[in-house]
């Protein structure tokens, strides 16, 4: 039976190539943005423009333009002022399917049975249609997340960037009884892409070669911010996590948000003791990934666009 998703994003060097795979082996009924690497403009074109050059005929809906509460905060750093630098890609000829992200969440949640809901980005547009619909959590298959951290964050000591953008939203949706899968940065920065995988995609057609320029813009970002040429695939193991979980090794574990903390706001506060009296567990947290085999899923996903 065919895998359905739904992939909520803000593409986003990783957003794309975790579309890619999700394309390449889920069947994926709709895209819906948010506002995060990039203002939600950025994102929603990059969607779109995505879209067509991989000839997919995934609808894009649009969603948040911000998060649930104060500011927007983005990553041109790493991904550029579009949210997609070194893409090169024509604007977009094909619209948006609508401006109501939550209205289609919903809408796809009561009419496809057995859907996911991969988010890969801020959760704003999740955490509003929980907090429009509470049986959304339930009528879903589940959420399998790219966001928080099991260890240490990356926009702050504590913080991963995903859930520091909206952390109001990552509260709503690790507090709504969905069944949650969550590759935070403990398991996302243990696979990498480094300049070695170029030469695999240059030449191979439209979507790898956009992946190789993906790759060489990001990296050139890596070296100058941590001085290494190599970039975590962070959203992709977000759909690995359903289409090849045998690959990832996961464990129950109780997981809230931290709202509050001077030092940790934004921060997912996992359940780690080892005590019998641990919290009930609320999500399955990846802890561990075949890195060499999930490499050569993620090429396949790019090659085989
Ligand atoms: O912290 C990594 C996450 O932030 C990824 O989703 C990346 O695309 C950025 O949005
Ligand atoms: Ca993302």
């Amino acid at each position: 039976m065919a895998l359905n998703v739904v992939v909520d994003c803000d593409p986003g060097h990783d957003d794309a190539i975790a579309l890619m795979v999700a394309h390449r082996f889920a069947n994926v009924v709709g895209i819906s943005t948010v506002c995060g690497n990039a203002p939600l403009a950025d994102t929603s074109r990059n969607a779109l423009a995505l879209a067509e050059l991989a000839g997919w005929d995934t609808p894009v809906h649009s969603g948040a333009a911000g998060p649930l509460a104060g500011e927007p905060v983005h990553a041109p750093h790493v991904h550029g002022e579009t949210g997609l630098g070194g893409a090169g890609l024509p604007a977009p000829k094909t619209e948006l399917a609508s401006t109501d992200a939550v209205g289609f969440l919903l809408d796809a949640s009561k009419r496809i049975g057995d859907l996911w809901v991969v988010a890969v980005g801020p959760l704003t547009n999740v955490a509003l249609a929980i907090e429009k619909d509470a049986a959304f959590a339930e009528r879903v298959a589940g959420i399998s997340i790219m966001g928080g951290s099991a260890t240490a964050g990356n926009v702050t000591r504590t913080a991963e960037f995903n859930v520091y953008a909206d952390p109001e939203a990552a509260a709503v949706v690790f507090g709504s009884g969905a069944r949650l899968k969550m590759c935070g940065l403990n398991l996302t920065t243990q696979i990498q892409s480094e300049d070695g995988l170029i030469p695999r995609l240059a030449g191979q057609g439209p979507v790898p070669d956009l992946v190789a320029r993906l790759f060489a813009f990001i990296h050139d970002r890596m070296q100058e911010l941590v001085g290494e040429r190599r970039a975590a695939l962070h959203d992709p193991c977000a759909v690995l996590a359903l289409t090849h979980p045998h690959l990832i090794r996961m464990e129950p574990r109780a997981v809230d948000v931290e709202l509050a903390g001077h030092w940790t706001r934004g921060m997912t506060v996992v359940d780690q003791r080892t005590l019998r009296r641990q919290d009930p567990p609320n999500a399955e947290v990846a802890y561990g990934i075949d890195v060499g085999a999930a490499l050569e899923v993620v090429l396949d996903g790019v090659l085989g666009c």
